[in-house]
């Protein structure tokens, strides 16, 4: 399994978007999240600025909607460009049914709070699984250590079912936690703060690769 590196551009700067996005290059995708004021008590980024960073992006671009009624919004975008489409659990009425319907790669992201337990039987539905180290809504949050059992669990029941599907964290993930991720089966690492504070962020992206890599097999 390989190691996915994708940096959030929740907080870099807006004035220069193009600029930011080119200093990822090293990334595999350039994580955009979109958040409604509702699902998150925060509102950031919608479909234009989406649009925007698929046609100016080096890199793919993974989505994650923080949103309340993703059964509506999820296929438009991917109909967007975006190469990938995460929604979350919680929000989703029929999450196999939208699974379905999602022209891209599709993710199925979990709060905190939420178990893959109920998901099990439907992970081959999915490219990947987010499991949140944060509650979603903000950049810059701590690590949640106390993820990693689910993350454990999550991977070992794809191994159990003999799927291939990318676990993906997100949140508080920089070179002190992303050994930990990585330990407890993550493959796919989101990383805000930790890439766009760094003065080289490529070489940050590159540096979090490196950490990772001994423990993803
Ligand atoms: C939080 C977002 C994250 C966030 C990560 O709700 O989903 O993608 O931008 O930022 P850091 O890495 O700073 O925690
Ligand atoms: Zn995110």
């Amino acid at each position: 399994m390989s190691v996915v590196i994708s940096p959030s551009i929740l907080n870099c700067d807006f004035g220069h978007f193009a600029d930011e996005l080119a200093r990822i290059s090293t990334a595999d995708y350039v994580h955009v999240d979109v958040m409604d004021n509702h699902f998150v008590p925060n509102l950031a980024l919608g479909l234009p600025l989406v649009e925007a960073a698929v046609h100016a992006s080096p890199v793919p671009v993974d989505a994650h909607l923080m949103i309340e009624d993703p059964d509506r919004w999820a296929p438009v975008y991917a109909e967007a460009g975006c190469a990938s489409v995460t929604f979350h659990a919680e929000a989703a009425s029929a999450p196999l049914r939208l699974a379905r319907e999602i022209r891209a790669q599709v993710g199925l992201a979990l709060r905190p709070a939420t178990g893959v337990e109920p998901y099990v039987d439907i992970l081959g539905e999915f490219d990947m699984i987010l499991v949140m180290t944060v509650e979603p809504g903000f950049g810059g949050q701590s690590f949640i250590e106390s993820m990693m059992p689910k993350v454990s669990r999550t991977r070992k029941a794809i191994r159990d079912a003999g799927l291939d599907v990318w676990v993906q964290v997100d949140g508080g993930v920089s070179r002190s936690t992303i050994e930990k991720a990585a330990q407890a089966g993550a493959n796919n690492f989101v990383a805000g703060s930790a890439v766009y504070r760094a003065e080289d962020a490529a070489a940050e992206v590159e540096a979090l690769r490196q950490l990772a890599a001994p423990h993803v097999h």
